[in-house]
Parts: C-alpha cells; structure tokens; sequence
C-alpha cells in the first residue's frame, strides 16, 4: 500500500505528482475522473479520414486514451510523474504548461480540456493557446467547475470529504469558471461553445457508494450550478473574423450529438 501523501495547499499541483500511481485505480482518488473521461469522449468528433491530431491540455495519467480512436493522442501537463503514466497508456505525452504550448498554430483536429480550467491560474492565457493550436473547423471539447456557492458546497465542502468525490485539497474555488466568462474567452479566439451541465447518475453513484459497482455514468443536468461541459468548433475564418458571439452562434448548428 502506498504511503500517506503529504498535506498540501489547495490547489498545490504537486498532490499530482504525489497520487501518480494511482490514476488507474478506478476506486482511487481520481475515480470521478475516469467517469467524466468516458462522458467527455462523446463528445470527440469521430476522427478523419487518414487519422488527425488530437490535443489532451493537462492530460494528468492519460484517462482519456482509452476513448481516443483514430487520433494521435498527444497530452501535456507539468507533472513529469504523471505524464510517465500516459505515456505507458499510449499518449505521446509532453511536459508544458497549458498557457504555453509549444505547439505550431492550428496544428490539432481537436483540442481537450477535461478538468483543468479550474486549476490554472491564467485561465486566459490556457483558452487562448488551446485555441491557437485548434485548426480552423477544429473542435474544442472541455469540462470544468461552475464558480458558485453550490458547486464548492459539492465539489470542495462534501466532495473533498467523500468517496467517489476529488482529492482532498484538489481544488482552490477561487479558480473556479464562470461559464459566461468561458464562452466569452473561447469567442474571441473564434469558438461558440455550447455549455450544458453534467452529474453523476443517481443510481450509479449510489451503486458505486455501496461498493457494488465502480463505473457511474454521468447524465446532464438543466444546471450549470455545478460541473459542466463545453464544445465548439472553431470559426473557418478565425482567428481575427471579427464576429460577435451571436454571429458565432448564427453560424453553427449546434453542438455535435452526444
Ligand atoms: C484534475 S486533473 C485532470 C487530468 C485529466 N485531464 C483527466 O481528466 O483525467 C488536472 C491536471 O491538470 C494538470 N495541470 C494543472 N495546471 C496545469 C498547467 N498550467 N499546465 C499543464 N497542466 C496543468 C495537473 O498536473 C493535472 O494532471
């Protein structure tokens, strides 16, 4: 068994290097992670034709790549120990920040960013690379945590303190991310994206709770209150069209079936 980690701040980033061995564990500390990397995949548009590029921005242990087919799955993160364990799942992992990709201009089919918005500290400096990097017509997919009294109620006050919830200490609220302060991000820089909130199903989560099952389907909620996805695909025209979020949003049909 391993050891007790080390009591760190919230938010500390080095409870990642801390937990490494236990990404895969699927009753472990980032249990609720492999739920949310099962539900954000369907999200991922089926690759192209000859195969695509795809971004994973904080992949942590490579959750995702069991759910990645046709792509390159390409993750960064800064936890070296972390990324050691994607890249035994098949990601070609590299450490960066997610605020500084060392990536070329429009160089992804699709970029990824499953729970990290909430753990940066330039959280405009993170959207604006992500959608760098996107090619026009590319499809950003991400997930995060809503800043409202409800969300750290669940997520940080009970969350932190159950089984199936995060890490203690995981999470700093104040990083938490307005979805209209998101949308407005991924505007400028040519996404219209399409928020809808997500919960663990009831019953799964209770089955989970008794010890009688480990996987929970995650369900949408008609609240963003507390965690929620985003996608979008990225203006043709972008960056620099000069478009309002309405014209964004007169453009695009929707978000790409679930
Ligand atoms: C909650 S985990 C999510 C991991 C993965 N996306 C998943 O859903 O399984 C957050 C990850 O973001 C990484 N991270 C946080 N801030 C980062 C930054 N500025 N640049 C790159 N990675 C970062 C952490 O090291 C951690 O692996």
């Amino acid at each position: 068994m391993s050891p007790e980690p080390p009591r760190r701040a919230p938010n500390d980033l080095r409870q990642y290097d801390d937990l490494a061995d236990r990404w895969w564990d699927p009753l472990g500390p980032f249990c609720s992670l492999h739920w949310l990397a099962r539900s954000r995949a369907q999200l991922i548009p089926p690759a192209p034709a000859g195969g695509g590029r795809l971004l994973d921005v904080g992949c942590g242990g490579g959750l995702l790549a069991p759910h990645v087919h046709g792509y390159e799955h390409v993750g960064v993160d800064l936890s070296e120990p972390g990324l050691a364990v994607a890249e035994a799942h098949g990601v070609h992992a590299v450490k960066a920040d997610a605020a500084d990709l060392p990536f070329a201009d429009a160089s992804f089919d699709v970029v990824v960013a499953g729970e990290i918005l909430e753990h940066v500290t330039d959280l405009e400096g993170t959207v604006a690379e992500a959608l760098r990097v996107l090619r026009p017509g590319g499809t950003f997919v991400c997930d995060t945590i809503n800043q409202t009294p409800l969300a750290r109620l669940v997520l940080v006050t009970i969350g932190e303190r159950i089984h199936g919830g995060p890490p203690p200490a995981c999470h700093d609220p104040a990083l938490f991310v307005d979805p209209a302060r998101l949308q407005a991000l991924c505007a400028r820089h040519g996404v219209t994206l399409w928020v809808h909130g997500i919960r663990p199903a009831a019953r799964a989560f209770a089955g989970f709770a008794l010890g009688r099952s480990q996987r929970v389907e995650m369900v949408r909620t008609g609240s963003l209150a507390a965690v929620y996805q985003g996608v979008g695909v990225k203006d043709a025209g972008a960056p620099g069209t000069g478009r309002t979020p309405a014209e964004h949003a007169a453009g695009h049909a929707g978000p790409p079936a679930a």
